[in-house]
């Protein structure tokens, strides 16, 4: 629809902890012509997450918040979003609960990606305790983020198959491929 009428992309910023392989995966998702989204901004709790590389890599601003204090960092960021005049959030591996204020803010344009197949897994340690109960199957959800943890509307999910040799960190591994097909998707169901 955006793509017929001629829109912009909508401007967006990836929040990241880590090694930021969604992040990665997300950029190059808006770099294609068929991608609702332009990845304006990078924004990190922490200066050693990996993926701020991709900053310098493909030329995007980032900004590393100090969440010593929630109140003072949101703050912060709320003025860099509003500054780089950011309309989407979308959380890719991103370790920091944000408030209640700073969610109804932005209410229905925050998506976030998790390594299970909610409402099953929320929180941390997914893969170990999914492998630890012996469940056959796992997968990732991108959902909207509400005011509680892991449990904003569903929009997408995709399943992974557990087999009996399947570890922690190989399923870690699986269920990643899959997020970099499901993040994209999710943004294209809801924006396009
Ligand atoms: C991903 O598996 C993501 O689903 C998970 O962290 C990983 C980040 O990987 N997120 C959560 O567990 C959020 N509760 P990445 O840094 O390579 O994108």
């Amino acid at each position: 629809m955006k793509k017929l009428i001629g829109l912009k992309k909508t401007k967006t910023a990836v929040f990241i902890s880590g090694t930021g392989s969604n992040l990665k995966n997300l950029i190059k998702f808006s770099n294609t012509k068929k991608s609702p989204i332009s990845v304006n901004l990078i924004i990190s709790n922490t200066k050693k997450a990996k993926g701020l590389r991709y900053s310098n890599k493909y030329n995007i601003k980032k900004k590393i918040i100090n969440f010593n204090n929630n109140m003072i960092a949101e703050k912060k960021i709320l003025d860099f979003l509003i500054k780089k005049k950011i309309m989407f959030i979308c959380l890719a591996g991103f370790m920091k609960i944000l408030s209640k204020n700073f969610i109804k803010k932005f209410k229905g344009k925050i998506l976030n990606i998790h390594p299970s197949l909610l409402p099953k897994y929320k929180g941390l340690n997914v893969h170990k305790r999914v492998i630890k109960n012996k469940e056959k199957i796992s997968g990732c959800t991108v959902h909207y983020v509400s005011t509680q943890l892991d449990s904003g509307k569903i929009i997408m999910q995709k399943k992974v198959k557990i087999f009996k040799n399947d570890t922690a960190i190989s399923l870690a591994k699986k269920i990643l491929k899959k997020e970099h097909e499901l993040y994209p998707a999710a943004i294209r169901k809801i924006l396009n």
